[in-house]
């Protein structure tokens, strides 16, 4: 794709629905008793991934492109897959419903692309071993055969599920994925189950949850849940993705006499890192009509052109805006002065090493920044010129330096955008509807 310098952006949109809410609510209701109905689901095919899971354990689902309806089946309605679980390019869908499948007595195997091969799954079999559940890796050069085994701690894989304890859990990881599998573990263990982190990540699955029933606490960086509950079906209405309107905030923001106004966002805390730090680079951002949907806080974001300069991120402000920092480090590319983004190195283990792959493109559209350990220093106000992207088929980094290349000169070229689709399928139509 080729993407030019383009004046300005002015109006309204609504981005997707929530790519976490919208695995959660197919996974929470499959588990419950009767009908959940999930309107403003995200159709991307990392969700989409899941569907097709739960489908092969038994669960019907009905999708009519927008709202889906789940027959959920209870606790313990899931059967024994006669295929393997597909879970694509989705690291969420691998890690939860691993959670899911060690509480039960049969065995799946799972697999995915060349992406979720390298992505690292001992962070949950760990502790889901702890709890009781079997994991065997497989190389994938034998697969589907399996005739070779694997110490890899990758795709593919197959859990052997059982009868489960629960467990304290202190995670070395401030990781929602792992924090849920223990969780959804925990639903099916003898006994209580809570998962401490180092810094709170996201809160969703505490927050569904609990609306389906489950008994599920939370204090502090630490979450506990009690054993077979009744879970019953929701009606859930999944708001917008921060993460995707986070492109949309970078555009704003960066391009001169821009103002978009982003409709129906989720701004929950756990997730809002990107606003706090806009507002901290001097970024005008407001939130209108701040409201609950579902159990989850709302809001309407308007964006407007602003003279940016730079900021320090880490922390526990990390977790709330890990996958959108490839955006952030454009928008850092474009403030006045030093952005250090640090205490990050959950981003080498994303759907691409995304110190190194935003660090090689910032710097080919004559960026300055420099790769660290755990993040990137970034001297911005440097005026970037179009060149050749690298996406590695990541979805962020595509839509990232497609906002880079719309305030680049010349011509930014990405090798292919069509990794988009897995978060965020009409990203591009979103923003020829604000192009003036
Ligand atoms: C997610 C958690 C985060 C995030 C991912 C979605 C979730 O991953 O990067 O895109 O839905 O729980 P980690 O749990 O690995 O931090």
């Amino acid at each position: 794709m080729k993407i030019t310098d383009h004046y300005t952006f002015h109006g309204e949109l609504t981005v997707p629905g929530d790519k976490s809410i919208s695995h959660r609510g197919i996974m929470f209701g499959s588990i419950s008793n009767g009908l959940t109905e999930i309107t403003n689901f995200l159709q991307g095919a990392d969700c989409l991934s899941t569907i097709s899971c739960f489908r092969k354990l038994g669960i019907s689902i009905e999708n009519n492109g927008s709202s889906v309806l789940i027959h959920g089946k209870g606790l313990h309605g899931l059967t024994a897959p006669t295929q393997i679980l597909d879970v694509g390019n989705s690291g969420t869908t691998t890690r939860l419903i691993s959670g899911i499948l060690a509480g039960q007595s049969f065995e799946s195997t799972l697999d995915g692309d060349n992406s979720i091969r390298k992505r690292p799954m001992k962070r949950i079999f760990t502790p889901l071993s702890q709890m009781g559940a079997r994991f065997q890796c497989w190389s994938s050069d034998f697969f589907p055969d399996r005739t070779e085994l694997s110490d890899s701690g990758c795709a593919p894989f197959t859990i052997q599920g059982g009868s489960l304890d629960g467990i304290h859990y202190q995670s070395p990881v401030a990781s929602a994925q792992v924090k849920s599998a223990i969780l959804l573990a925990g639903l099916y263990a003898e006994g209580d189950t809570s998962v401490t982190e180092p810094v709170l990540s996201r809160n969703h699955t505490e927050l569904m949850l609990a609306g389906f029933g489950a008994q599920i606490t939370s204090a502090g960086v630490t979450a506990s849940i009690k054993p077979e509950p009744v879970l019953n079906g929701q009606k859930i209405r999944v708001p917008g993705d921060i993460s995707s309107a986070a492109y949309f905030i970078a555009l704003g923001l960066i391009t001169p006499h821009s103002e978009i106004l982003i409709q129906n966002v989720g701004v929950n805390p756990t997730r809002s890192g990107i606003l706090k730090t806009a507002l901290a680079m001097g970024g005008a951002v407001t939130l209108l009509n701040e409201r609950l949907v579902s159990g989850e806080p709302v809001a309407d974001i308007l964006v407007k052109s602003s003279s940016l300069h730079g900021t320090t991120i880490q922390g526990s402000l990390i977790p709330t805006l890990i996958d959108e920092i490839p955006v952030i480090a454009v928008i850092a590319a474009f403030a006045e002065g030093t952005t250090v983004i640090q205490d990050a190195q959950e981003l080498k283990v994303k759907e691409s090493d995304r110190i190194a792959v935003v660090t090689e493109n910032l710097q080919a559209m004559g960026g300055s920044v420099e790769p660290t350990e755990d993040g990137m220093i970034i001297e911005g106000g440097k005026a970037l010129h179009g060149a050749f992207i690298h996406t590695c088929q990541d979805h962020r980094i595509a839509m990232a330096f497609t906002i880079a290349g719309l305030n680049a000169s010349g011509e930014t070229i990405l090798d292919d955008e069509t990794c988009t689709a897995i978060s965020y399928p009409s990203f591009y139509n979103d923003i020829l509807s604000l192009t003036r």
